[in-house]
């Protein structure tokens, strides 16, 4: 699953962050089967830009957020629990996303510190206790699904031109 033209877009605005050097290794870190978590943390924070004016919240703040809750260097993948005391990393990213995005310069209010915190709901070592915080579990699930979805979507896709393939293959030929 690739970024639309408009995902695109959207990203070369928050250059700030999307163009960080640590940041873009984001874009090696597999997430959901179908995409990389540069990706999908772009997904999130657009989503999270059409949501603001409804929640009545901060655009910059609901961006922020969504760019940087994933921003974990772990690939959940290979995670062997040997790292983190042995901890889920749906407990741990979050905190280490706040932990690199603060090390890379971005500044975070404890309200947004604790939207990302909180992300994972009910997954996680706390609630969310702000619109910001609902607004972000909900567009991180509902893009997480969306990614989810297409990896199935294709896979059934591959499998069907597979199978056409080979039916139209065992079909006779009349000349
Ligand atoms: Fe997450
Ligand atoms: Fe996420």
């Amino acid at each position: 699953m690739v970024l639309s033209s408009q995902d695109t877009t959207f990203a070369g605005e928050y250059s700030s962050i999307t163009h960080n050097q640590k940041y873009m290794q984001l874009k090696n870190i597999p997430r959901h089967g179908s995409t990389n978590t540069y990706d999908h943390s772009v997904r999130v924070a657009h989503a999270m830009s059409y949501l603001a004016p409804i929640f009545h919240v901060d655009k910059e703040s609901a961006v922020k957020v969504g760019l940087l809750h994933d921003f974990c260097m772990v690939d959940y993948h290979k995670d062997d629990k040997a790292t983190h005391h042995g901890e889920w990393y749906c407990f741990y990213h979050p905190v280490e996303a706040v932990e690199n995005a603060e090390s890379e310069g971005f500044y975070l209010n404890i309200t947004e510190k604790r939207a990302i915190w909180s992300h994972m709901f009910p997954l996680s070592k706390s609630i969310p206790t702000s619109r910001l915080g609902y607004m972000l579990t909900l567009a991180d699930k509902k893009v997480a699904f969306e990614e989810s979805f297409a990896n199935a979507y294709e896979a059934y896709q591959h499998g069907y031109i597979l199978l056409r393939g080979m039916t139209l293959r065992l079909l006779p030929i009349r000349k």
